[in-house]
């Protein structure tokens, strides 16, 4: 069994991790104080299950796509359900996106920030890390993220692979859909991005217990 590691992200350690420090040390001691007053824990377990539910659609519309109509038409199909499947989840206080170093869309670019949490994902050389967290006060109300790595397995190849892997009509339609498209050349097993949930709180707690409950999203 594999042992699951969670962070609070001290981000200077982050940065320290990295090499770069992008973010003010002045953080670091408001986030302790945020974080106490909720239970995070079951923020964790709740962004687990939104992600898991949100994961399942998109892939239930990308794998139907494909068995039914192929894999170029699949592609048209991602580019519109993952955005509508995003925003259909985004209510009560939460909200998910996927980001990439490596981007097909241009929404989907990781800034700077995230670009960190990303290459700490990746670094094969120490034990990879499950999750990270952060806490953060935004206007009058407190932001829980949690970020979670997406990894490459053989089915995602056909659209994100290599030369061998991915036809050519699938290729040419890429390019047309997307024509800065950095997001192919993976293998098997490789970082292709992260998962965002933010939670908006005090009003994403209510939401959160329904989801530890198994209430399904909409
Ligand atoms: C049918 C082709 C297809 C397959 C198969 C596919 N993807 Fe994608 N992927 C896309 C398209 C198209 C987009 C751009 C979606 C958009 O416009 O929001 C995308 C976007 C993404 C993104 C968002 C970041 C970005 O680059 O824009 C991630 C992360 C991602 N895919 C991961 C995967 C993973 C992991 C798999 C395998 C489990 C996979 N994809 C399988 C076509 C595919």
């Amino acid at each position: 069994m594999s042992l699951r590691r969670k962070f609070v992200i001290p981000f200077c350690l982050i940065a320290l991790t990295a090499s770069l420090c992008l973010v003010s040390t002045d953080m670091a001691p408001a986030e302790s104080e945020l974080q106490s007053e909720f239970d995070q824990d079951l923020l964790e377990n709740a962004s687990n299950e939104f992600i898991s539910q949100f994961a399942r659609k998109l892939m239930k519309e990308l794998i139907g796509t494909i068995d039914s109509a192929g894999t170029v038409a699949a592609l048209s199909v991602c580019q519109q359900a993952a955005p509508r499947i995003a925003e259909s989840h985004s209510n009560f206080g939460w909200q998910i996106s996927r980001v990439s170093d490596k981007n097909r869309n241009p929404d989907n670019r990781a800034d700077s920030v995230q670009m960190l949490l990303l290459r700490a994902f990746g670094d094969t050389a120490s034990s990879k890390s499950d999750y990270f967290v952060q806490w953060s006060q935004q206007d009058s109300s407190i932001a829980f993220e949690y970020y979670k790595p997406i990894r490459v397995n053989n089915f995602c190849l056909k659209c994100h692979g290599g030369e061998g892997d991915i036809d050519d009509d699938v290729r040419t339609a890429v390019s047309k859909l997307y024509p800065e498209d950095k997001a192919t050349g993976y293998s098997s097993g490789d970082l292709r991005g992260m998962f965002v949930v933010t939670v908006r709180l005090p009003e994403g707690l209510d939401y959160a217990e329904k989801l530890v409950a198994g209430d399904t999203i909409r």
